[in-house]
């Protein structure tokens, strides 16, 4: 007998008794009172928003990336672009920039929609290994001057591996020595131990950096489709011009929920979050560790396992399946990328887990 598993599952459908680690995202419950707070429908929300996004959503979104130090440059709002998820923001930022003479630097293992939207943008794909977290790797390949675009996901899915501050502005040294223009996929930064980003090297008016990110890791809140493109004013004047004709505006509905999620309200709620994912990342190590299972590398939401799994499932000692993502999915058949951020059940219960992310939330 098969079940749908609760929501989207990448894995699709899981069989009964399978524990589903497939889908990278956090989920858990959701707070009553923050719930009931988000959804606050108004006349207005239902209006066609402003192209860009709503200014205070934006003005949210700069004044967190102030709060972490990331505003060296004067960021205002004409560099942030509201998106249907980061998904869009990177879409929009390939679709700007990638042509048909570029050469990009994707990373493998990685993210398979980098591979697709360079070959739709008809750019010509090469690949750095980006487990490498000394950055080597990449910078190594764009002095050979051969290259247009680097792409860089750090915290990275499938691997959990994560640059430092001071390897991001290497790289972005680099990057603008040898006038390679770079895509930057942030979604995980809130979970990286030390949270570097490229925002510090947007330029408002000119430079080569584009980042991408979302609520949807952040905040649990992948359903909300919420995210942003920061880049200079002509890129984001063009994805949004491009984005207008398909979709004149994210709704305005999540616009004002993802707004409160940012805000200072709503920061103990994404310390939980934060919290509750690394708590369940660890645990995993460990029951994996114990079934003698060893571990390529973690973070974010992510535990690369070294094991070959051609469907995705690991059988453990007790006779439970656990069900991921085969790392051919990613470019590396050797391992097997889980997330076990869940408070479903059959998931606190393999982890030995009694915590919710509320309580998390201190
Ligand atoms: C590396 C990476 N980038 C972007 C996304 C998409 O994020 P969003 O849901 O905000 O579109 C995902 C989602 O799985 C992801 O893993």
């Amino acid at each position: 007998m098969r079940l749908e598993a609760p929501g989207y599952s990448r894995s699709g459908l899981v069989d009964v008794g399978e524990i589903d680690l497939a889908l990278g995202e956090a989920r858990f419950a959701w707070p009553d009172d923050l719930l009931a707070t988000l959804i606050s429908p108004s006349t207005a929300q239902m209006r066609y928003q402003n192209p860009l996004g709503l200014p205070q959503l934006r003005m949210a979104y700069l004044a967190k990336a102030a709060s972490a130090q990331l505003q060296e440059r004067q960021l205002d709002l004409a560099n942030v672009l509201v998106t249907s998820g980061a998904k869009q923001a990177l879409w929009l930022a390939f679709l700007v920039s990638v042509k048909d003479d570029s050469r990009v630097l994707l990373p493998r293992p990685g993210w398979p929609p980098y591979v697709a939207w360079t070959r739709a943008c008809g750019g010509e794909i090469d690949w750095y290994d980006p487990t490498d977290i000394s950055g080597s790797a990449p910078i190594q390949r764009l002095s050979s001057g051969e290259f247009t675009h680097l792409v860089i996901n750090s915290p990275h899915n499938p691997t959990g591996c994560e640059y430092s501050q001071s390897v991001v502005d290497r790289i972005a040294d680099a990057a603008e020595a040898f006038e390679v223009t770079i895509i930057s996929d942030e979604v995980y930064r809130c979970f990286a131990t030390g949270e570097a980003s490229f925002v510090p090297h947007v330029s408002p008016k000119s430079g080569c950096v584009l980042v991408a990110d979302s609520v949807s890791k952040s905040a649990g809140a992948a359903g909300l489709r919420v995210g942003f493109l920061i880049a200079n004013e002509s890129v984001v004047s063009s994805a949004a011009f491009l984005r207008g004709t398909v979709d004149s505006c994210p709704p305005g509905i999540t616009q004002s929920a993802a707004t409160l999620l940012l805000s200072p309200r709503s920061d103990r709620f994404r310390v939980g979050v934060r919290s509750f994912a690394q708590e369940c990342v660890k645990r995993l190590i460990v029951v994996l560790r114990k079934d003698g299972i060893s571990i390529q590398s973690s973070g974010a939401l992510y535990v690369w396992a070294c094991t070959k799994s051609d469907d995705g499932r690991l059988y453990l000692r007790d006779g439970s399946v656990l069900r991921g993502l085969p790392g051919s999915t990613f470019g590396e058949s050797a391992c097997l990328r889980l997330c076990p951020v869940s408070d479903d059940p059959q998931v606190a219960a393999l982890l030995d887990m009694g915590q919710t992310v509320q309580e998390f939330m201190v």
